[in-house]
């Protein structure tokens, strides 16, 4: 019977017919048979699968072919017996998940790469470790926002102040991950009147995207016992950057640690930003004009620089490797995760509730970490030279 034949022969068919009624039988105890085979593969898989498994394919979709040039092999060698730790805020985080991904994909056995600690991928968890076995490496992410430690105001505060950030230490979790093998700073998207000063109470009449209620009730800077009731956003970013250079002068072995500051990543905010309705959706293409470096963004990366510039006679500065991402991270406001954070199944956001500070995994934090796979590199070539003079 050629293919005609066949369909000729469907057409005529008609519901009545006893040749239709055993197609249909048919085709329907096929599905019954495969429905069968595909809940009990389900059953079966995401039994035996581990939780840690299941975060890692929801976070590394689509992320396996991505790298096939050898970068995950090779950066899992460098990072064999190593700790390799990421210090910042939620877009250090991005970056931390992005190269879990990235490190996965070079992995076969996903049952060889685990949390430490059995903790869920969650928004809040001041830390996360994840081992990979047979590198006996962990890849760490440690939640410090402000790089400085926060803390409850002092006893004689005036009222309105809840909690400061002690501008001169450095976050209270720094004992722990000190003595990494690789140290990978950032801050940056909490430094605003927004996200410090200002009360609560004004806060909660505002749809808020970043989930920034929790830590945030009148945070004020403190130096010392005093707290700097005056002090701006800007001249407290800068204090933070230089106790990190100080910290670094003195904690950290730089013979034993490669300490990396990675800049401030832009937002892509229109008309409005995170607290306004600013949106970012349908977004498609990069911005490949003039450089789109809003003023926000410069700020930040200024007084970076700026801090950086004036200790640049110090030893730890000159050793301190800066991954420069926010120029390339400018151009990307199509990078962001926009209506798509809510989830695929609730359909579109609503565009005030829209991320455009966060980035897709697959995405902007894979070519950071690229960056950061060249800058191992750099760091080994240097000691193998020293080591050999
Ligand atoms: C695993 O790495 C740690 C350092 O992170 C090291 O102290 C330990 O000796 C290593 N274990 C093995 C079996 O090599
Ligand atoms: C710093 O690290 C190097 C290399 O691991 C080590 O040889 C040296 O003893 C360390 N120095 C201190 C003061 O711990
Ligand atoms: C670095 O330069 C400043 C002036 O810009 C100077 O006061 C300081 O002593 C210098 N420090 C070192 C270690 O050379
Ligand atoms: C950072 O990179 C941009 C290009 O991406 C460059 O124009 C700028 O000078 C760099 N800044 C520093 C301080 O390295």
């Amino acid at each position: 019977m050629t293919h005609l034949d066949f369909f000729k022969k469907l057409k005529r068919l008609t519901p009545l017919d006893p040749t239709t009624s055993i197609l249909a039988f048919f085709f329907v105890s096929v599905c019954f048979i495969l429905c069968f085979i595909y809940l009990d593969y389900r059953a079966v898989t995401t039994e035996f699968r581990s939780r840690a498994q299941q975060w890692m394919k929801e976070l590394c979709k689509g992320k396996e072919k991505l790298l096939d040039f050898g970068v995950a092999e090779n950066m899992l060698e460098k990072l064999r017996n190593h700790r390799l730790v990421f210090v910042g805020d939620s877009i250090g985080r991005n970056q931390w998940e992005s190269l879990l991904c990235m490190l996965s994909s070079a992995v076969p056995d996903k049952t060889s790469i685990f949390e430490v600690n059995g903790s869920p991928i969650t928004k809040h968890t001041g830390f996360l470790a994840f081992k990979f076995r047979d590198f006996n490496c962990t890849v760490e992410y440690y939640r410090a926002p402000f790089l400085v430690a926060q803390g409850r105001a002092p006893a004689r505060a005036p009222e309105k102040v809840k909690t400061t950030l002690r501008l001169d230490r450095l976050d209270w979790s720094s004992l722990k991950w000190k003595g990494a093998d690789v140290l990978v700073f950032n801050t940056g998207h909490w430094w605003n009147y927004e996200k410090t000063m200002r009360g609560y109470d004004l806060l909660q009449n505002i749809v808020l995207d970043l989930r920034i209620h929790v830590l945030v009730r009148g945070c004020y800077f403190q130096e010392g016992e005093k707290v700097k009731m005056e002090m701006s956003v800007e001249s407290a970013l800068r204090r933070a950057i230089e106790t990190m250079v100080d910290w670094i002068g003195s904690e950290v072995n730089l013979s034993k640690t490669q300490v990396i500051f990675r800049s401030y990543a832009p937002v892509h905010f229109r008309s409005g930003n995170w607290k306004t309705g600013g949106n970012c959706h349908r977004e498609t293409l990069p911005d490949l004009g003039s450089l789109p470096v809003s003023p926000q963004t410069w700020g930040h990366f200024k007084t970076v620089i700026d801090v950086l510039t004036e200790h640049s006679n110090k030893s730890q500065v000159k050793k301190i490797d800066f991954l420069n991402v926010t120029y390339m991270t400018s151009r990307r406001k199509d990078g962001h995760l926009s209506l798509y954070y809510l989830g695929p199944k609730i359909g579109l956001a609503p565009l005030h509730r829209q991320d455009c500070s966060h980035w897709c995994l697959p995405g902007v934090p894979d070519s950071w970490n690229e960056l950061l796979y060249v800058n191992f590199l750099k760091w080994e070539h240097n000691h193998i030279s020293y080591a050999h003079h």
